[in-house]
């Protein structure tokens, strides 16, 4: 994701013998993506990582089955109606709109995750709508609040514990991978100085040492269903790691926006990228300059991506009907613009307090059934 990090003892060389003070070998943990081409991290555990035992799993959320094709339409769904789920976040999450690439879903649980969770199906990047927690790995502790996304390496092993209070968490579970946009970064691997964030922005996993919270059983994503493993010795065994594959946390307000002498198109605002798909952020900003800008975004035919946009809370202008949890779905192939009223309403305004996620996809996003009990049946009509 970001630079290499090394946090507590690893050996001067990959693969060499490490001992402990009492000459006991720790073991490698190699956490590698696009088999071993890319990015990686080397975990040093006190025990053997992977001595596990099959068991059936006692957890994980429902798949949602293959939906029926449906007439193409603008959707707007209503994540604020979905009443929470409660449980621990390995349980309590809700796909709500699918495609090959990625799944959107809604997270709400009221519980720690009592077992260790890794999914070998995509990366899970989370924005957290409400709430916050901690999210706990061999790597360390990230803590996580509101408005923050939270970025979860495809295998790695971890749990998500909640703080008390009510959760609400859009996920996106990137099924190819998720990472920051290539545009983003210089050929060093640094982000770019003209990129909208910076390295410092990125909240990291704080490594303490090996722990031992006496949970020994894990539950595995894999090609849409769930495994058990139970695990001989504790996982988090771990006495130090390098390498660029880790948990971050990123603050949506940390993004720095732009504004141009007119309309800037939406790859502007590209936070996070992942196969088929680009996640935008659109923060509360100065809007376009030009004395006769139209600032609200102009109608298009979003050619090639279906358009999801999660409306997080401010004056959502070129909208109405939809508020604070909305998930609207304009997909590719038909024109979509301004509410009535809105594309002149927005002539003269030099601000906008939006906040909200954007999720551009290539594939054909198609709707749970938790969605359409959702949605919204007069937005397609709404637009006149
Ligand atoms: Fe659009």
């Amino acid at each position: 994701m970001l630079e290499r990090l090394v946090r507590g003892e690893v050996p001067k060389k990959h693969h060499i013998a490490f001992r402990d003070a009492e000459g006991g070998l720790r073991h490698e943990e190699c956490l590698t993506r696009a088999g071993f081409d890319g990015p990686y991290t080397i975990a040093y555990h006190q025990h053997r990582p992977h001595a596990q035992h099959l068991v059936l799993p006692e957890h994980g959320w429902n798949v949602p089955p293959s939906a029926p094709p449906r007439p193409i339409a603008k959707r707007h769904y209503r994540t604020q109606d979905l009443a929470p789920v409660g449980g621990p976040p390995v349980d309590a999450r809700v796909p709500l709109l699918y495609s090959s690439d990625v799944v959107v879903g809604l997270v709400t649980p009221d519980a720690p995750d009592p077992v260790y969770f890794a999914n070998g199906d995509g990366d899970d990047l989370y924005f957290i709508f409400q709430g916050g927690g901690l999210l706990r790995s061999a790597l360390g502790d990230l803590r996580f609040e509101q408005d923050h996304y939270l970025y979860v390496p495809r295998g790695l092993l971890h749990r998500l514990i909640p703080d008390d209070g009510p959760q609400r968490w859009l996920s996106l579970e990137c099924l190819g991978g998720a990472g920051i946009p290539k545009q983003w970064k210089n050929e060093a691997g640094q982000l770019r100085m003209d990129a909208p964030y910076c390295e410092r922005d990125f909240r990291l996993p704080e490594f303490q040492g090996p722990l031992d919270e006496r949970l020994r059983d894990q539950v595995v994503k894999r090609n849409g269903a769930f495994h058990g493993l139970r695990h001989e010795t504790s996982p988090l065994d771990v006495v130090g790691w390098d390498g660029a594959v880790y948990p971050v946390a990123f603050p949506i307000l940390s993004f720095q926006p732009r504004a141009g002498l007119v309309h800037l198109p939406p790859t502007w605002h590209g936070t996070f990228a992942a196969r088929g798909a680009l996640v935008c952020s659109f923060v509360p900003r100065v809007v376009d300059f030009h004395p006769e800008a139209i600032p609200c975004p102009y109608p298009h035919a979003n050619v090639d991506v279906d358009e999801i946009l999660f409306y997080v809370r401010g004056e959502f202008t070129s909208r109405r009907g939809v508020g604070p949890g909305s998930i609207s779905h304009h997909p590719a192939g038909v024109m979509h613009g301004p509410h009535p009223g809105a594309y002149e309403g927005s002539l003269g305004a030099r601000t906008t307090s939006e906040l909200a996620v954007m999720l551009d996809c290539y594939q054909p996003l198609s709707a749970a059934p938790a969605a359409l009990a959702i949605e919204d049946e007069g937005y397609q009509e709404s637009f006149f």
